[in-house]
């Protein structure tokens, strides 16, 4: 083979993403037997200087100090690149913002054994770079800062570069990637670019390694059959969530996704509990269904009061809507929502919980499982067990558990 050496240079604002692409690509080049780097600027600025150039100044495009010690910084990883392809490696990612058209035209100007693709990872969506904020201002750069500081100061040096940001457009071999929804919005290819199809088939492909699909324990409506409302677990439920505690301690879950419902946060609290780390996020759209009318009813009570609803739901359970409400088919949208925001924030965690509600739970599963609509309204969704959930490019495995030890 002559020429299967690449560069792959990201291109973004902070927390967009890049990091977690680069490294996920790399993991799946390197399975394939491809020999990839990862060259990531801020890692060197953190090693080579102290906190001041986690300071927001220290990005002002103005600051002639800043702007050397960034370039100088983004040399050093394009030699260090250059060196790895030279001897052993196939594919050098060039993690940083990259920005601006002066800092490409530098690295295109530079490099010219192999080939350049350019990634560019958009995400316009607030509440995620919030999120992602929130989980950045941990680093232990920011430690010296109070939560509300770190963030300030991180949220202006995304304006800093925002004020220089050029997106793709002349770039020879470029991408242009929503980074949330893994879809491609533009594309260019004009070279060869080795792998490039592999590259593209992951980009757009949901990666998960180990996603554990839990059930929130009993709750009180549980016991009486009725559904929706904000009922708490009930002492069986409290000891389920420290069965799945005691279970989930052997394994390393860095974070867990719920809904903003009580139940599901009272089934993820032991389990945080139990391990070193570990943080909650609840999301709005893993709520269960929302049943209009009928919440807080009984089935049995739908049934004698209200015979239409009961009957055409039971007529066509995935489409019906519920009056005042939702059915499956209206609450794909944001399931599905929840799953990119929960894939994305896990970022590369080998392993991440939901903790969910029946009726999410199925829409959960049918995202990664083939079944046909009507079925999906009935999929087994106990309480006692959960099912692990491993979604790859080469890989599709969903098993259901037991926790009890
Ligand atoms: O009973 C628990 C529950 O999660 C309810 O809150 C929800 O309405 C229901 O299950 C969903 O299941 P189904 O669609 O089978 O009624």
């Amino acid at each position: 083979m002559l020429n299967n050496k690449l560069y792959i240079v990201m291109v973004g604002l902070p927390a967009r993403g890049k990091s977690t692409i680069a490294y996920k690509l790399k993991e799946n080049l390197t399975k394939y037997g491809v020999k990839t780097g990862i060259f990531n600027n801020g890692d060197l600025r953190r090693r080579l200087t102290g906190i001041e150039t986690s300071r927001p100044e220290f990005y002002d495009p103005n600051n002639r100090q800043g702007v050397e010690l960034r370039e100088k910084i983004a040399v050093t990883n394009m030699g260090r690149a250059a060196d790895f392809l030279g001897r052993t490696g196939y594919v050098a990612i060039l993690d940083a913002t990259n920005v601006s058209l002066k800092r490409r035209e530098k690295i295109v100007s530079s490099i010219t054994d192999h080939p350049i693709l350019f990634i560019e990872c958009i995400n316009g969506d607030e509440k995620i770079l919030k999120a992602s904020i929130q989980r950045k201002v941990a680093l232990p750069e920011f430690s010296h800062l109070t939560k509300e500081e770190a963030i300030k100061s991180f949220r202006q040096r995304i304006e800093y570069y925002g004020s220089l940001y050029a997106p793709l457009a002349a770039e020879r071999n470029f991408v242009k990637l929503d980074s949330l929804n893994n879809k491609i919005l533009a594309e260019e290819i004009r070279d060869k670019i080795p792998y490039w199809d592999r590259i593209r088939d992951f980009l757009v492909t949901d990666t998960v390694k180990n996603l554990f699909l839990l059930r929130h324990g009993e709750t009180h409506f549980n016991l009486e059959n009725r559904i929706g409302g904000d009922s708490c677990l009930t002492e069986n439920g409290v000891a389920q969530a420290q069965g799945l505690a005691s279970y989930f301690q052997r394994k390393k879950i860095p974070v867990i996704f719920t809904s903003e419902k009580r139940r599901t946060v009272e089934t993820a609290v032991p389990i945080k509990a139990l391990q070193k780390t570990c943080t909650i996020i609840p999301l709005k759209d893993f709520n269960e269904i929302d049943s209009g009318i009928c919440e807080c009813m009984t089935y049995e009570e739908i049934r004698d009061r209200m015979p239409d609803v009961f009957l055409a739901r039971k007529k066509d359970k995935y489409n019906y809507v519920y009056p005042h409400g939702e059915g499956y088919a209206s609450m794909k949208y944001r399931v599905d929502m929840g799953i990119k925001k929960a894939l994305y924030l896990s970022r590369y965690s080998p392993s991440i919980i939901i903790v969910g509600h029946r009726a999410v739970n199925r829409m959960i599963l049918s995202h990664f499982l083939y079944r046909r609509e009507e079925d999906v309204p009935y999929i087994y969704v106990p309480q006692d067990r959960f099912y692990h959930i491993v979604a790859t490019q080469d890989k599709k495995l969903l098993q259901l558990k037991s926790y009890t030890l």
